[in-house]
């Protein structure tokens, strides 16, 4: 008689449970990515618990953008500001991020690819890669002699890999021309094995520059993101599957 009388009520329960459930924007995901598929729809600062409950790491704030088909993490941090470098002696850029250094690397380890942007805009200022006069260090303290846009290539920059140095595609840098004309070396480093960048230092330090060092910005792994379609299907599926089986027994019944 009651065919469907006992696992009806269940399904009923189980799909308003649902319909309750999935609109909701829990604020400690793990990733900017399951942020946004948790219904948040808005750029903006998300707190993170990049290892999950049950990991050691506290959660903390990153900016999540969501404004592209990618969704990206952005790691800010107090040096982002282009930085005069005078000429003499040496000079070093501490870097702290938002996060701890455990932070940043989990989110490093967990994404898809990461980028972050270095720049030295020159006057009679060489950088010198190659002969180790400039670096920038990783988490681990190795000394890292490639600039932004060199794919990780010791003593280049940019411009040595696109052979397009100038004046002359001899040399590693255009800062490394060492005259009179304002040059700049920029580029994205790119390897997720040694991102973030914790500090630059420029040693020997001669004529004049500015040192850029943008923020960590991450792309989560997978690139599926629910759009309006999406949300809409599986509104209406939900609203159906729990009005049919809040009414069909009523029907059995007669
Ligand atoms: C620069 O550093 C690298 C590795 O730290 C080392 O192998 C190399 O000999 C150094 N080069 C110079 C010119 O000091
Ligand atoms: C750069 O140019 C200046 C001025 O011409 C010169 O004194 C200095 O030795 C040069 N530096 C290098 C590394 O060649
Ligand atoms: C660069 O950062 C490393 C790691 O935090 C630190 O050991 C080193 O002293 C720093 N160097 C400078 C010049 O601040």
């Amino acid at each position: 008689m009651f065919p469907y009388g006992c696992n009806s009520l269940l399904l009923m329960r189980i799909a308003i449970i649902l319909a309750i459930v999935s609109p909701q924007v829990s604020s400690q995901q793990a990733s900017c990515l399951a942020t946004r598929l948790s219904g948040a729809e808005d750029s903006g600062s998300y707190t993170l618990d990049v290892d999950g409950k049950e990991g050691p790491l506290p959660e903390f704030a990153v900016y999540c953008d969501f404004s592209g088909l990618d969704t990206m993490t952005v790691l800010h941090h107090n040096s982002e500001d282009r930085r005069r470098v005078s000429s003499g002696g040496d000079f070093h850029l501490q870097v702290a991020y938002q996060g701890s250094l455990e932070q940043i690397q989990a989110v490093v380890q967990k994404s898809a690819r990461c980028q972050q942007f270095i720049r030295y805009e020159c006057r009679n200022s060489p950088l010198r890669l190659a002969e180790n006069v400039s670096w920038w260090e990783t988490t681990a303290n190795t000394r890292m002699y490639s600039w932004g846009g060199a794919g990780g290539r010791t003593g280049q920059c940019g411009c040595s890999v696109q052979q397009n140095c100038q004046p002359s595609p001899d040399q590693s840098c255009n800062c490394d021309a060492n005259d009179t004309v304002w040059r700049t070396d920029e580029g994205y480093l790119t390897d997720l094995t040694t991102l973030p960048v914790v500090n630059v230092s420029l040693t020997a330090r001669e004529g004049e520059g500015y040192l850029t060092v943008g923020p960590l910005v991450c792309v989560d792994e997978s690139e599926f993101i629910p759009n309006e379609w999406w949300q809409i299907v599986l509104g209406t599926a939900i609203l159906v599957f729990a009005a049919f089986f809040t009414f069909m027994p009523a029907f059995v019944r007669k």
